[in-house]
């Protein structure tokens, strides 16, 4: 191979992994969309301002449980500061932390679509599966 093809060649593998690695932030970003939206009504339930309603905090739990299990993949290591992220480095400094920060979300999801039956179940079980965004937000995501 001539060396200015390998050159070009070289740069487009490069342009390749850059685009592959913030699609992995636009993914997990898109995944913490999903539960934003599902926490909104079920914020409104919790505080009395909306009505209730079993199927739509049902709904909400698989999101959270199917988002958790799907982020796993998402904080490779080359996809720390990866364009617009609010990914803190302590992720990957404390990378076995942070992966069991997500499956206790995932399990403690799991748990409450198990045990909320009612109105007063979910009062009781609820906060116990929300507390787990503000944690890991906490710990691992820039304050904005
Ligand atoms: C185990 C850690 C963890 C848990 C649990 C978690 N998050 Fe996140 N969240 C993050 C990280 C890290 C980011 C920053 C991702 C990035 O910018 O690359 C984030 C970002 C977000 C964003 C901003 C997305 C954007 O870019 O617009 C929202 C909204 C969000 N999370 C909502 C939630 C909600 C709601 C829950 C709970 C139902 C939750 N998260 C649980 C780690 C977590």
């Amino acid at each position: 191979m001539k060396p200015m093809i390998f050159v070009a060649s070289l740069l487009a593998l490069g342009v390749t992994a850059a685009i592959a690695q913030s699609d992995v932030v636009e993914q997990r970003q898109n995944l913490m969309k999903q539960m934003g939206a599902q926490t909104r009504p079920i914020g409104g339930m919790l505080r009395g301002q909306e009505p209730f309603d079993l199927a739509k905090v049902q709904a909400g739990l698989k999101v959270f449980s199917d988002n958790a299990h799907k982020a796993t993949t998402l904080f490779p290591d080359n996809s720390k500061d990866v364009g617009k992220t609010e990914a803190l480095p302590s992720i990957w400094e404390n990378k076995a932390k942070f992966d069991a920060a997500l499956t206790k979300f995932g399990q403690d999801a799991q748990t409450a679509m198990a045990s909320i039956k009612d109105e007063a179940s979910f009062k009781a079980e609820m906060p116990k599966v929300m507390q787990n965004c503000g944690a890991c937000h906490n710990d691992f995501r820039k304050k904005s």
